[in-house]
């Protein structure tokens, strides 16, 4: 997958009543290692929503300054620097103070939710398709500079206008604090299977464990393991309570990290809060979304934080987590840790603690974990390998895996 990346904040500027905005943006992996290398050039389409809180959104299209041409990325290109007129959109907004959020996208292989990212195949010929994730950005009034730019992702059954998930990045040249494929290609196969009626015997084993875990009655709780921005957590959080029946009792999704993840974290469960009160229409009872620090080299001596060592968690999540060798040991030993502390918590009734990992392999020397994992007593129960085609390069695949430990 190629993302669509800020790399500074937008300019905004005026002459009179002339309002412009001038963008600045890349479009890579998730790496940040390759640029998108396109056989033919992409059209890209920028536009902007104006909303209020609660209200109606509206979506204008903007046009590039006069005389600038159309807005492509070609193959070979590294950055891009259109400037749009947004004297209308300016116009309208400060006429009844409401909110604008500027997107860029391309026309064609847009990613802009569960069902486009899932689809393997999005061109006529049938030939996988790689895509390309839109970037959002929401402009101050006051014109200043803008920190955080946001990805959307619309939920299966849904529009994109009425329910989706959306998680702030840091803009810039920094690679942290952004979402992963893995974690992505997790959220939406999993939000897939909890939220869309599949046919029990097409769907893969390891999504019909975590579905009957995720959509039972029993109040469940996770703890997710280097969650970065949250995609993966703070996205079910959104998702249990539309799939869970009444009356299922509340669930808890502790999510943590290293400290310095912390900040970002929480800025996304606020608007995942915030998410959840304008839709009051939803009476489901909600789930417990929690931050808590916790680090690997810590969490392998089985130090934990009050949060995560006062439940029992049936289940531990973790995407994109793998593919620093060094810290696998850490992980690992973290995972057992939490077994071990679930095993203490169980008491008489000893159950299985299960793992649901999502890797995107990036090379040989990341299947030490499998031989760690087995070493600790950990046996896989399901593995499922998801195809994630590249624009302009070799497909690529993200595996989740179900691990369970007695
Ligand atoms: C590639 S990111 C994946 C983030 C997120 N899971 C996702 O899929 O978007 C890896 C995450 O692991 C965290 N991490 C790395 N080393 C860690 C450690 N020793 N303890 C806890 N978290 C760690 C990083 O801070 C980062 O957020």
């Amino acid at each position: 997958m190629h993302y669509i990346r800020l790399l500074k904040s937008p300019a905004q500027s005026h002459s009179g009543k002339k309002h412009t905005l001038d963008l600045v943006f890349t479009i890579t992996t998730d790496l940040g290692d390759s640029f998108l290398y396109p056989d033919e050039p992409i059209d890209l389409t920028i536009h902007a929503e104006i909303s209020t809180d609660s209200g109606p959104r509206t979506k204008v299209p903007l046009s590039l300054l006069p005389g600038t041409g159309k807005l492509q990325w070609r193959s070979g290109m590294r950055v891009a620097k259109p400037s749009v007129d947004i004297s209308g959109v300016i116009q309208q907004a400060s006429k009844s103070k409401c909110k604008v959020a500027i997107c860029i996208s391309t026309e064609k292989y847009s990613a802009r939710g569960v069902r486009d990212i899932l689809a393997t195949t999005v061109d006529s010929e049938e030939e996988p398709a790689g895509q390309v994730m839109p970037v959002w950005i929401t402009l101050k009034h006051d014109g200043g500079e803008v920190e955080v730019s946001t990805r959307r992702l619309s939920l299966p059954g849904t529009t994109e206008q009425d329910s989706y998930v959306e998680f702030e990045e840091e803009i810039g040249e920094s690679i942290a604090r952004h979402i992963w494929d893995a974690g992505v290609l997790a959220f939406c196969a999993i939000a897939e299977s909890c939220m869309l009626p599949t046919p029990t015997d097409t769907e893969p084993s390891g999504l019909k464990a975590l579905k009957s875990l995720f959509t039972g009655t029993k109040p469940i709780n996770a703890l997710e393991l280097g969650c970065g921005v949250g995609i993966l957590g703070g996205g079910l959080s959104v998702v249990f309570p539309r799939t869970r029946p009444p009356p299922s009792r509340r669930c808890t999704i502790l999510m943590t990290d290293l400290e310095e993840a912390e900040s970002r974290t929480r800025s996304n469960m606020s608007r995942l809060l915030q998410a959840r009160q304008e839709h009051k229409s939803n009476t489901a009872p909600p789930v417990k979304l929690l931050y808590e620090n916790l680090d690997w080299e810590q969490g392998r001596e089985g130090t934990f934080g009050p949060e995560a060592q006062s439940h029992r968690w049936d289940l531990v999540l973790l995407s994109d987590c793998t593919y620093n060798v060094d810290m696998l040991p850490a992980l690992v030993g973290t995972l057992s840790a939490l077994h071990e502390s679930n095993t203490a918590q169980a008491g008489d009734q000893p159950q299985s603690t299960k793992v649901f990992l999502a890797t995107k392999p990036r090379h040989a020397s990341e299947e030490a974990l499998f031989g760690l994992l087995s070493d600790q007593g950990w046996t896989e129960s399901h593995r499922q390998t998801l195809p994630l085609p590249v624009l302009g390069a070799e497909t690529q695949c993200v595996e989740l895996y179900l691990y369970e430990k007695a």
